[in-house]
């Protein structure tokens, strides 16, 4: 995503403290003092400009959201989702915070165990073979996931690139991590209205491309709940049923 210099931006973002947060580290392992209770935390890495994060905080007023990029341009457009969105749904923005920082640098402003979910939405391809270790879905990344999440700990991972997925299962795969509601084509039976599609999302749909999605399954306690509610709807008879957002 291309993004040219813009004045005043600086300035924008310093004048919504209750929203932007331009300094994180500060906050790592008080992010609840942040929110100001002890609702799950759940972030967006690579958020651009916002529509997913702060549709999501805007339904789910019960739950805390982090958006992340590293650019301040896509922090002030997320700013202005945030507020057009509380427009829509209701609500205020008390949920939620839009933060600018590399997401390389993860540890130094989340704690062990701080995070209750990662959304990793259409994160950048990186398709040449010699810049694999930056792909998002990177061992070495989410063996940083892996030490932020909590026992309740998921990573939603969404891509409309099969090669960025292949690479993805693999990845989780050779780290032992339990997968979930694997798609291939999220949509193919109309847009699924129990889950906000991305911006990204939008334009790729509306081009008739077929989204890939996966749940991975990292605490203890998501684990458990899992395989609980497999062997409920086994006994039911039931079909299982893909997790909403
Ligand atoms: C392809 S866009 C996807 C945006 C959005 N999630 C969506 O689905 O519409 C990827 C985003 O990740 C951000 N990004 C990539 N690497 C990053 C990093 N190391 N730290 C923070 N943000 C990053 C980019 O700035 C960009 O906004």
């Amino acid at each position: 995503m291309r993004l040219r210099g813009r004045k005043g931006i600086k300035e924008a973002l310093e004048a919504q403290p209750e929203l932007v947060v331009l300094e994180p580290q500060a906050h790592k392992g008080r992010w609840r003092e942040v929110f100001g209770n002890d609702r799950p935390i759940h972030v967006e890495l690579g958020m651009g400009k916002g529509k997913f994060i702060s549709e999501l905080s805007a339904l789910n007023p019960q739950t805390n959201y982090i958006g992340i990029d590293m650019y301040d341009e896509l922090i002030r457009r997320g700013s202005e989702k945030a507020r057009d969105s509380r427009e829509v749904h209701g609500g205020d923005l008390s949920n939620l915070r839009l933060v600018r920082f590399n997401i390389e640098y993860l540890e130094d402003i989340f704690e062990s165990g701080e995070l209750d979910r990662i959304y990793l939405n259409f994160s950048d391809p990186w398709p040449k073979k010699k810049h694999a270790r930056r792909r998002l879905t990177h061992a070495a990344f989410v063996r940083k996931y892996e030490k932020v999440l909590n026992d309740n700990g998921e990573i939603h991972f969404k891509t409309d690139s099969r090669s960025l997925f292949e690479f993805s299962l693999n990845s989780f795969a050779d780290l032992g991590l339990r997968m979930r509601n694997i798609s291939l084509d999220l949509h193919a039976e109309g847009p699924r209205t129990d889950l906000v599609m991305t911006e990204y999302e939008t334009k790729f749909f509306e081009r008739g491309m077929p989204i890939h999605r996966v749940e991975v399954v990292i605490g203890e306690k998501a684990l458990a709940a899992h395989v609980k509610r497999l062997a409920e709807e086994d006994e039911a008879g039931a079909e299982p049923e893909g997790n909403a957002n």
